[in-house]
């Protein structure tokens, strides 16, 4: 883990709510893994005063990239960010995806609802890399939730689209979709960031089939580093049920662990 005060936007791209940021941070870029987040200052004020948590999009010696929506005062700010702006991050933090091993050959799929999508781009291409058979099924309520679509597409990872007002590829609920696509085959893993809602029925739907899945749970934060206990969340453990941290414990667990709300 690193703070990085000294962090630059390099790059920046927006479709509406939507931001796309790379930026220059070589310590936090080097060490991450797919699912950590980063806890970013969004302004050298006392408003707002905590760091915000946002997934890591992607990464590699150079930095890492964020992808976001604005949901509040905080992602408002730091969407207003221009190129060659400093930032302020600490990171990576967190537990991430676990990669299968031997990963080769291996059928996986990953699932992203709207800003869910984030953290899953990097764990495509690291599951690529390990010569995985990834497949992506990215979901959002129109064409316009599901702006990143081109980006897994340029990389070569297999991507099916939902929209619930069917605007873009299959009409529905993303979950729907990879109900239907496991009465047909079955992947190893799936890999899973979104509304609570829709996990909890993925949960539902991957138990169902007696397929593993991992989620990445998301929850308000204070401060990211265990000292605050805001972002608490009940998890079955070996012991029994128990409130657990998810910035330290997550925010990625087996689906098996997670008591849905
Ligand atoms: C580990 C982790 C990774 C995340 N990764 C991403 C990401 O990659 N991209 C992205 O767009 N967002 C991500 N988020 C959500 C993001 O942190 C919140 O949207 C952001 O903190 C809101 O801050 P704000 O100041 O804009 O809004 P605020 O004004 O603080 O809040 C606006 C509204 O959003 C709700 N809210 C605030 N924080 C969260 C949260 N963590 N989860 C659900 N609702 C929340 C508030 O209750 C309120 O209703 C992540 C959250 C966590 C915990
Ligand atoms: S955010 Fe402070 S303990 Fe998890």
């Amino acid at each position: 883990m690193a703070i990085e005060r000294d962090a630059r936007l390099r790059e920046a791209q927006s479709w509406g709510d939507f931001h796309r940021f790379v930026i220059d941070a070589p310590a936090v870029g080097r060490e991450a893994r797919p699912g950590q987040f980063v806890m970013v200052r969004v302004s050298d004020g006392t408003a707002p005063l905590l760091r915000r948590p946002l997934g890591i999009h992607d990464a590699d010696g150079n930095g890492f990239e964020l992808f976001f929506k604005v949901a509040g005062r905080g992602t408002e700010i730091l969407s207003q960010k221009k190129v060659g702006d400093r930032l302020d991050v600490l990171g990576p933090l967190g537990r991430g995806f676990t990669i299968p091993a031997p990963a080769e050959g291996t059928a996986v799929w990953l699932v992203g609802g709207g800003r869910g999508i984030a953290p899953l781009f990097f764990l495509a291409r690291r599951l690529a890399e390990a010569k995985a058979r990834p497949v992506v099924f990215y979901g959002g309520r129109t064409s316009a939730d599901i702006p990143i679509r081109g980006r897994f597409e340029r990389a070569g990872i297999e991507l099916i689209c939902s929209t619930d007002d069917g605007s873009f590829g299959f009409a529905g609920l993303v979950t729907a979709l990879v109900s239907r696509e496991l009465d047909k085959s079955r992947p190893a893993i799936v890999y899973a960031c979104g509304p609570d809602p829709m996990m909890k029925a993925l949960a539902a739907i991957t138990a169902r089939h007696g397929v593993p899945a991992e989620f990445s749970l998301e929850s308000v934060m204070g401060c990211g580093i265990g000292a605050c206990w805001g972002c608490v969340h009940r998890i079955r453990g070996a012991g029994g049920d128990d409130w657990v941290k998810i910035c330290e414990e997550g925010p990625v667990f087996p689906g098996e662990r997670i008591l849905w709300p």
